[in-house]
């Protein structure tokens, strides 16, 4: 196969393993480059008094990654600003906490610009290339505009807004036009490419044809549903690590025979951490009789931390946190035990294997790697049950899972008291369901069948 480029925001190299905070897409991109070769190519994280296009390459496991600084400016427009202030709350449903300020806009415009200019050089003709997520829209129609012709794909790791929130940003139709320099667009859930579809339709007079092929004037694209997974054998390796191992032993003696309800999520207001929390209270308020029974491990790394809504959801959840545990708490026993750091891989796998319950529950979500990780993590033998949101896009695959609107505290209760409750027999059934998707449909599958639709598009000249 040609050589891929891959292009994100984010650029890492999990060397010991992914921790909660890095998210899975970083972990999927490694796994799917170390088998193709190629080069990744995005943000160093870091930031520079001037912009100088530098690129600076590393080979690193059989990857090779090629970085650039951006400046502060560049920083603070385009991922403080349009990226996390704009488009991440809007994608998500929150226009209460979207901000619409042109000089994020025009902040994301120069960043992808300076994106497009220091990869042109890079390209040759018969590579194929591949834009990860919401910081890059307009990255192809910029690499376009400066001459390639190569076969270029687009995925969004998170939803698509409904048409009528999405209209509230005032470029929505121009940034959305850019994704047309694409040959193939990728989603992962059939509801996010529907509302892409309504949107494009409705407001902006693309023709829908069959087989998921959209023109837009002279541009056609065909739009895909290929939902990611983990690498599971390398998960179920990783929950076998002495590590792994350690970590599940750790947590069983501090469990001390209690049931642990597990949640491993990004600080972010879409994880629904404080609906859980309350959740949580709701079950300890209705059944005194299992209060000393379970305990809530949330492991929630602090996220995007220079972004106002995120300082205030941690405030939030400090205080949440602290409220259930002093009106629940007893001598020996703490009912939420509420970390604010990530962890490896390995431990998260021991951890995982250690919870009775796995509870994801983000109130709008792309996919959810934390959900297939549970179910990757679990003993065949004595597994733990899924507490899942219908609102993450891994509800369309995990069908077994216990599913739950995250919005309501009672349904949050039922489901804990449900999944403490549950006989062995339903768990292995449930969980051998889920456990088949997770291995059938893995990292490695994803990114076949997204290059394989790439492949199998016409490629279109610029
Ligand atoms: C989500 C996004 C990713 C992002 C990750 C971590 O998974 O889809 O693009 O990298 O969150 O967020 P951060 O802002 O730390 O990169």
């Amino acid at each position: 196969m040609s050589r891929l480029i891959v292009v994100s925001n984010r650029v890492t190299t999990p060397k010991a393993g992914h921790t909660a905070s890095g998210g899975g897409l970083a972990v999927a991109l490694h796994a799917a480059l170390r088998e193709n070769g190629g080069i990744w190519f995005g943000w160093s994280g870091e930031v520079t008094d001037q912009f100088t296009g530098h690129i600076n390459f590393q080979r690193e496991q059989g990857v090779t990654t090629a970085t650039i600084d951006l400046e502060e400016q560049d920083v603070d427009e385009y991922y403080n600003g349009y990226a996390n202030r704009t488009l991440w709350p809007l994608f998500h449903y929150r226009i209460d906490l979207a901000e619409y300020e042109r000089e994020f806009a025009g902040g994301y415009e120069r960043v992808n610009e300076r994106f497009a200019d220091t990869l042109t050089p890079l390209i040759d003709p018969a590579d194929v290339l591949w834009v990860q997520d919401y910081h890059l829209l307009p990255l192809g129609e910029g690499l376009r505009r400066r001459g390639a012709a190569n076969r270029m794909g687009f995925f969004l790791h998170i939803p698509w807004p409904p048409r009528r929130l999405l209209y509230t940003l005032p470029e929505a139709a121009d940034l959305v036009r850019t994704l047309f320099a694409y040959d193939v667009v990728g989603f992962h859930t059939q509801e996010w490419l529907s509302s892409f579809e309504d949107f494009v339709g409705a407001e902006m007079g693309a023709v829908i044809e069959p087989d998921g092929v959209i023109r837009l004037g002279d541009r056609t694209i065909r739009v895909i549903v290929c939902p990611i997974g983990i690498d599971a054998a390398e998960f179920v390796a990783a929950s076998k690590s002495p590590r792994a191992r350690l970590a599940h032993r750790q947590m069983r003696d501090s469990a001390v025979g209690r049931d642990m309800i597990i949640g491993v999520d990004r600080l972010d207001y879409s994880k629904g951490l404080e609906e859980r929390f309350l959740g949580y209270e709701r079950f300890l308020r209705d059944h005194p009789e299992e209060r000393k029974e379970v305990f809530l491990l949330q492991i929630a790394p602090p996220s995007r931390g220079e972004v106002a809504s995120y300082q205030k959801i941690r405030a939030g959840l400090d205080s949440l946190s602290g409220r259930i545990n002093g009106a629940y708490a007893d001598l020996d026993w703490t009912p939420i035990r509420y970390v604010n750091q990530g962890y490896s891989r390995d431990v998260l796998a021991g951890v995982y294997r250690a919870a009775r319950i796995g509870m994801v529950t983000p109130l709008r979500d792309g996919m959810n790697l934390v959900a297939k990780e549970y179910v990757a993590a679990q003993d065949p033998d004595d597994p733990g049950v899924l507490i899942l949101s219908r609102f993450a896009g891994a509800a369309a695959q995990l069908t077994e899972a216990v599913l739950v609107n995250p919005y309501s505290a009672e349904e949050l209760s039922d489901a804990i008291l449900l999944a403490l409750r549950m006989p062995l027999d339903e768990r292995q059934r449930r969980w051998r369901k889920m456990m088949d998707n997770v291995l059938s449909e893995d990292v490695g599958w994803w990114r076949q069948r997204f290059t394989d639709a790439l492949m199998a598009s016409e490629a279109t000249p610029a």
